[in-house]
């Protein structure tokens, strides 16, 4: 259940929270555990990103954000999902690894605030309380649909991300985009 407080904003706030913290533990961690945590990583912001690509970037755009702001965001989505690509063949034992995933980091992080200060606050001004608490039942799925997915390369984890999240839309009545 989501807390009866948290609308749609505070979900996607959380998770890119969430985000952060993952990329923190996959640079400390070594082994399989460093494995296990790019792959839980990885399947959080494939389903993240794409409940903004289906859902938040447009209605972002119709209501509330600059329109240029938005192309910005998706163009550097499907960068970083590139970017998950290039340090999934790298040894998670090497340095190269550790100095793709701080850049992937990096440019995950200053997306995540760009997305913040041009894109949610203005959501929530422009939404009323009922529809921001009708989105909250896609956004806060995102950790339950991302659990769903296999480990595997990433431009497969992303490409059945896309397909949960818009099952997930689908099932809500609410495609949005
Ligand atoms: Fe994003
Ligand atoms: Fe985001």
């Amino acid at each position: 259940m989501v807390a009866a407080h948290e609308d749609a904003v505070d979900s996607l706030l959380g998770q890119h929270q969430q985000i952060a913290n993952l990329f923190a533990q996959i640079d400390k961690s070594t082994g399989e555990h460093r494995q296990a945590l790019f792959a839980e990583l990885t399947a959080l912001i494939a389903v993240h990103e794409n409940i903004e690509q289906q859902l938040i970037h447009p209605l972002a755009e119709q209501k509330a954000a600059d329109a240029d702001a938005v192309r910005q965001r998706i163009a550097e989505e499907q960068d970083a999902e590139a970017g998950f690509s290039r340090v999934y063949d790298l040894d998670p034992a090497g340095t190269q690894f550790i100095e793709e995933l701080a850049a992937l980091r990096d440019a995950v992080i200053a997306h995540a605030l760009a997305e913040e200060e041009q894109e949610f606050l203005q959501l929530r001004e422009a939404l009323d309380d009922d529809r921001l608490a009708q989105l909250v039942a896609i956004t806060a799925a995102a950790p339950a649909l991302a659990a769903t997915l296999p480990a595997a390369p990433p431009a497969e984890v992303f490409a059945q991300a896309k397909a949960a999240v818009r099952r997930a839309l689908n099932a809500e009545g609410d495609g949005a985009a």
